[in-house]
């Protein structure tokens, strides 16, 4: 098992590249099951969850092509309507493929995605979603079973802004007969991403990044050729690493439009973040503020960051409290950023930090995605050596992360 390992102490410097989002490619990847023709997608990032959403669409009889970071598929030979467990346990992402086998084959048989290390993640949301789009569902033996002769609009409404569910249910409203209203939707980036993806190939839909969107079916969607957006969570787990490192960093091909939220909270720790067309700056200053931090649903701060941003405050000089409202239990990184040195206590869905001098390097392991990265950026300025372990993790959601941080003057590097 691969294995990064860390020495701490350099300051970040120099310009670095963000990749495309892995949460806008994985449901934009899927809509191409939408329609049959070749659909082009370019700067789509070299990631294992990538690879494991290709697998699938090749397992439902799509033709997929790679080509550096562009990928083209074609789904005319769209066939088997059944994503097995052993296909969607290494990607609960996967479940998007439900709503559109469904409106193309009028039915699916997809495996229970499960829950993973932060969270049950259940999807009551998209199944009571498409049962009110005229779905038959059933569940029997960990597998969901929908059909629907013809897919009807119907008025849904969100309990919770979910992302994917947002994702699902647009796939099956745009070939739903009729208008589908969607209330309480999710207005992150990657959302309005594949809106504006579906739009392109021929759907109507209206309201993108407001919580109401509005969908009128049509008969047809078109193939398309299209750019994936920039990744908002790689550019702040760098924003972080300069903050962090009292670096000096240029960070080029991001959206500054994504990140305000992580922009205005990294000014108050008294960095300082400033932007230049699509190039954010950030400088590190001498001492960190202690600031709070909640996770909200987009435009609020976002929970994937909300590891990265600890990190910082396990180093600043107060006391700092994060509040975690989207997942049940995504504090798994702070037993091991305490093995470190850091001073956290956790209550219910409430993490205390008081800053420390500084951290010690240690062997650590990595849970899950963005916890892999916290991790990574607590070795960045841990003293002595940082040893991250089951790095798989990582290489789900960031591409050659060690290599854009040697890049940036860091002494790290990936032991086979
Ligand atoms: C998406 O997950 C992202 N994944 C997650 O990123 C991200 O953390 C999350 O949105 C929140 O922003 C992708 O886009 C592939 P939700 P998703 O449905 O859609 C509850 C990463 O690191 N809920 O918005 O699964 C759920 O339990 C990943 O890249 C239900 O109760 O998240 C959670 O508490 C991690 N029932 C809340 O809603 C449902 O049917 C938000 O979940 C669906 C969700």
């Amino acid at each position: 098992m691969d294995k990064i390992v860390v020495h701490g102490g350099r300051k970040l410097t120099g310009s670095v590249r963000i990749g495309g989002a892995k949460n806008a490619a994985l449901p934009i990847l899927v809509s191409s099951l939408l329609t049959d023709g070749w659909c082009t997608y370019h700067n789509v990032p070299n990631l294992r969850d990538i690879e494991s959403i290709k697998q699938l669409l090749i397992h439902l009889g799509a033709e997929v092509e790679t080509h550096d970071h562009t990928i083209r598929i074609n789904a005319a030979g769209l066939a088997n309507h059944e994503a097995p467990y052993d296909l969607v346990r290494k990607m609960r992402a996967s479940i998007l493929v439900l709503c559109p086998l469904v409106a193309r084959l009028k039915k699916a048989r997809v495996s229970l995605p499960g829950g993973c290390a932060i969270g049950a993640r259940p999807i009551n949301f998209h199944l009571k979603g498409l049962t009110l789009l005229g779905a038959e569902i059933d569940l029997e033996h960990g597998y969901v079973n929908a059909s629907a002769e013809k897919l009807l609009g119907n008025e849904i409404y969100f309990d919770i802004p979910s992302v994917t569910g947002t994702e699902n249910l647009l796939m099956a409203a745009v070939l739903a007969e009729g208008i589908t209203i969607l209330r309480n939707a999710a207005r992150e980036p990657e959302v309005v991403a594949l809106i504006d993806v579906l739009n392109q190939m021929g759907a109507k839909i209206e309201g993108a990044g407001t919580s109401i969107l509005t969908v009128q079916g049509v008969k047809t969607l078109q193939p398309v050729s299209v750019s994936i957006i920039p990744d908002r969570i790689e550019t702040g787990t760098f924003m972080v690493a300069a903050a962090l490192t009292n670096g000096n960093i240029q960070i080029q091909g991001g959206e500054p439009e994504h990140v305000t939220g992580i922009i205005h909270k990294l000014r108050q720790t008294g960095a300082d973040v400033s932007i230049e067309g699509k190039t954010i700056y950030v400088k590190g200053s001498e001492t960190i503020q202690s600031i709070d931090i909640k996770t909200l649903p987009y435009p609020g701060f976002p929970t994937d960051m909300q590891a990265q941003f600890m990190v910082l405050m396990s180093v600043a000089g107060g006391l700092s409290i994060i509040s975690e409202t989207i997942f049940e239990n995504r504090f798994i990184h702070v037993s091991e950023l305490k093995r470190l040195g850091a001073d956290i206590t956790i209550s219910g869905n409430t993490a205390m930090i008081k800053g420390v001098p500084s951290l010690s390097g240690a062997p650590v392991m990595a849970t899950d995605l963005r916890a892999s990265a916290s991790l990574i950026l607590a070795g960045l300025i841990a003293k002595g050596t940082t040893e991250v372990n089951r790095i798989y993790h990582l290489d789900r959601g960031y591409e050659a992360i060690e290599k854009k941080f040697q890049k940036l003057g860091a002494d790290i590097e990936r032991i086979q």
